[in-house]
């Protein structure tokens, strides 16, 4: 399970830390409050603030860091269940996750539907309105297109029931930079059987870790690279995660220069 916190290193800011979380810098975007900006109803009254915000956000300004190089290699090793994360920067992708091993709870940049007659876009599509801050218009009726990203209110997407099967199976919980704050995300941490260890990784005791701490639980805390690297260290597969990094910002490198 993960949350901004594991893309702070990558140098996107998280939500809710104090002084740096998005939710302390709006003040440029003049909502009302804080999470208006992924609210659905002032979406319609002023859809800019949320699209200045996918500009910043977009796929393909950030890297992936050790954390999701991580998974990446507990995939590798077919160690991975599945990773559930409520990010929507996309760089579980970027690092090479496949797809079907994510559940992007709180939604994705990678597709887009009209507000108005629900045609589907691909992400891309919007890119170049996106990135020139201009609100990305359907061709069929003219109605905004909003990227996939679930906004408060809205029904998380119905893969995301797959945690009805995944949890009861995992027979390991991690959890990474992540308040535990928002549901139903939150609550999948206790969806792991009794038996089963629970890892947190995260600057902060946070969710049941802080209150409800079960016998098996295990919590690292400090900076989540910090934690990865020390669990990496333990496994004996430094060399491997680094590897990971080395050929993912190769391949950036390269990237850049097209
Ligand atoms: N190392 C370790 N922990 C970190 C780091 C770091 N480098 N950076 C941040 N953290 C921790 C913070 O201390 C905090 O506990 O990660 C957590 C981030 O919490 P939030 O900012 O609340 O982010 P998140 O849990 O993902 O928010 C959940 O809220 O507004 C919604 O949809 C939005 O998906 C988001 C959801």
């Amino acid at each position: 399970m993960a949350g901004a916190g594991i893309s702070t290193p990558s140098g996107i800011p998280d939500f809710r830390s104090p002084g740096s979380g998005l939710y302390h810098n709006l003040q440029r975007y003049d909502l009302p409050y804080a999470e208006a900006i992924f609210d659905m109803d002032f979406f319609h009254q002023n859809p800019n603030p949320f699209f200045a915000l996918a500009k910043e956000l977009y796929p393909g300004k950030y890297r992936p860091n050790m954390t999701h190089y991580f998974v990446r290699l507990l995939h590798k090793k077919s160690q991975l269940l599945r990773m559930y994360t409520q990010n929507i920067d996309g760089l579980e992708r970027l690092a090479g996750i496949p797809p079907q091993m994510l559940v992007e709870a709180h939604g994705t940049f990678a597709t887009a539907t009209c507000t108005v007659c629900w045609s589907k876009y691909d992400g891309e599509k919007l890119r170049p309105d996106v990135m020139s801050g201009r609100v990305p218009k359907c061709s069929t009726c003219k109605g905004v297109v909003k990227p996939d990203i679930v906004f408060f209110g809205e029904e998380l997407p119905p893969y995301f029931l797959k945690y009805l099967t995944d949890f009861p199976l995992a027979d390991l919980l991690i959890v990474m930079g992540t308040s535990l704050e928002v549901e139903p995300f939150a609550s999948l941490a206790d969806a792991a059987r009794g038996s089963v260890t629970r890892l947190l990784i995260n600057r902060d005791l946070v969710g049941p870790f802080a209150w409800r701490r079960r016998p098996h639980d295990v919590v690292q805390l400090g900076d989540v690279v910090d934690g990865v690297r020390a669990l990496v260290d333990a496994l004996g597969w430094t060399r491997e995660v680094e590897a990971l990094v080395a050929a993912g910002a190769e391949k950036a490198a390269a990237k850049t220069e097209e």
